[in-house]
């Protein structure tokens, strides 16, 4: 399959499997050899690209990318940070001056997450740096570096694939490449949603690609051929926000770093939970879409999604039919979805400002969660009116919990009345144990995310960020 981008700052033209990684072409035909791999699933940030489209520039775990990805995008690797004549990025200096570096083999995924944060102007390192994992120098001098180097001005050089786009994506030496099957695979770079409802339902053996962080490990890791791919890259209809005075309606296609930013003030527990999503990189890439349809157990947007009360729109050629997005997980594995039909948005209600949601996982950051509970319940003049719970990693699909929710509603919102309810968590819940928790566990997890929540309404302070003994 042709794939054409920017490859700092020169036009590149790809013939190449579609399914094959960024991070394998860079290594191995271009000899980039700056991008590590080491973990090869999107873990350890080694292989960190820079990728700057219409949207602006983003980090992403190249080895989880797939060449048609970044069609008509720019993409910087580490050898591309430093500016003419080898003059050193400010993040590279600092890195040099604060010790940032041992063994090095993390360091040019460091260079790259710090370069996109610098030119950017993020400066919260701790999330920036969250998705590079570095085993021997130690995480204090790195952010120290990054700490330095925000002081300095972005340098011109890292603007300019901002400027050769011209502000709309597409390169105009790159060409509109949308489908071609010169090898065995057949793939398909829709350009709207039109285009792919089309070809799906004529295709309904073929796998969708969003941001390849499910389907990127099982290329690289579980070595499996798609014969038939469309990328929902292309597709900009899909990626839309639509902020309503009571609702925001998410194009399946909304990365998670987005869905974070439109949901920051209306519903800030609900930001909290997407900051602990992956990483940058993983969020950069992680849709709404692909977190729905993937029909997980412990994904993360699910719970969240089902205490809120959000609206699933599924298509299917022209039909078009929605449900609460609890109705879509039906079985472990199992999603009420036709041949040939995605989810085209989703309907999140913003008015809740009883909800809450918990994640639990062994490590705060980049991990998935072990458990994860969402918490939505009104009370009016003393009694419980409506009770939407949720949780994730409980059961073989995200699940309400439905016994809990009606010991709640028409009771008096009292701590007795929470403790009464708890018990239901085990009617409504048999989880499994496996290498993140035991079923016994994850029962009495769930049983103290209530209890927290309740805590949560009184008042106390329960972030385990925040509380100090
Ligand atoms: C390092 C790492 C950390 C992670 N951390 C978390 C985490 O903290 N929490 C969490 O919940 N998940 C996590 N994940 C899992 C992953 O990010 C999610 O499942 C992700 O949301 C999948 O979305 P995607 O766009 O990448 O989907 P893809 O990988 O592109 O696709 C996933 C599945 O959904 C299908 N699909 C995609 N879009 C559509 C659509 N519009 N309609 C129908 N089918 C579609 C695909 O065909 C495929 O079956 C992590 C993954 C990695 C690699
Ligand atoms: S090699 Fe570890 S994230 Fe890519
Ligand atoms: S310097 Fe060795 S892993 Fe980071």
């Amino acid at each position: 399959m042709d794939t054409a981008f920017l490859l700092n700052g020169e036009t590149v033209r790809v013939r190449a499997e579609p399914t094959r990684t960024l991070l394998d072409w860079l290594r191995e035909e271009r000899g980039l050899k700056g991008s590590k791999e080491g973990c090869n699933e999107g873990d350890c940030g080694a292989c960190t690209v820079m990728v700057t489209d219409a949207a602006g520039s983003r980090a992403l775990n190249a080895c989880i990318l797939m060449l048609p990805q970044v069609q008509g995008k720019a993409v910087r690797t580490v050898e591309g940070i430093a500016g003419p004549g080898g003059t050193l990025h400010p993040v590279q200096r600092a890195m040099v001056e604060k010790h940032g570096s041992q063994c090095g083999f993390c360091t040019p995924g460091f260079i790259v997450s710090m370069a996109v944060a610098h030119l950017n102007g993020q400066t919260d390192h701790d999330d920036r740096l969250a998705g590079n994992l570095c085993r021997c120098t130690g995480y204090a001098p790195i952010v120290r570096a990054a700490e330095a180097a925000a002081a300095e001005p972005v340098p011109e050089w890292m603007r300019t694939d901002g400027v050769a786009l011209g502000g709309g994506g597409l390169h105009p030496s790159c060409g509109d490449v949308r489908m071609v099957s010169e090898t065995h695979l057949d793939a398909f770079l829709p350009q709207s949603a039109d285009e792919l409802a089309a070809w799906y339902l004529a295709n309904p053996d073929a796998v969708l690609v969003a941001g390849a962080t499910d389907v990127g490990l099982w290329v690289t890791k579980q070595l499996r051929d798609l014969p038939k791919v469309a990328f929902l890259n292309g597709c900009a209809d899909l990626k839309g926000i639509e902020a309503g005075p009571e609702t925001i309606r998410f194009g399946a296609g909304v990365t998670m770093t987005d869905v974070g930013a439109a949901v920051a003030e209306s519903l800030p527990s609900y930001a909290e939970l997407i900051r602990r999503y992956g990483s940058v990189q993983v969020r950069n890439a992680a849709t709404i879409g692909g977190n729905i349809a993937n029909g997980s157990p412990i994904g993360d947007n699910p719970p969240a999604l089902m205490a809120l009360g959000a609206t699933l729109h599924l298509r299917q050629g022209d039909a078009r039919r929605e449900m609460p997005v609890e109705a879509f997980f039906l079985d472990y594995g199992k999603q009420d979805r036709k041949p040939g039909e995605f989810v085209e948005a989703v309907t999140v209600p913003c008015m809740a400002p009883a909800f809450r949601a918990y994640k639990l996982s062994k490590r705060f950051d980049q991990d998935i969660s072990a458990v994860c509970g969402a918490v939505n319940v009104t009370v009016n003049g003393g009694r419980v009116t409506s009770a939407r719970i949720a949780f994730g990693g409980m059961a073989g699909v995200p699940k309400r919990a439905a016994a809990v929710e009606s010991a709640l509603v028409g009771q008096a919102w009292s701590e007795a009345t929470m403790a009464a309810a708890l018990p239901a968590v085990a009617t409504d819940f048999a989880p499994l144990s496996d290498m993140r928790a035991s079923a016994a566990y994850r029962l009495e997890a769930a049983q103290g995310m209530l209890r927290r929540y309740f805590a949560e309404m009184a008042g106390q302070p329960v972030s385990v960020l925040k509380v100090r003994a």
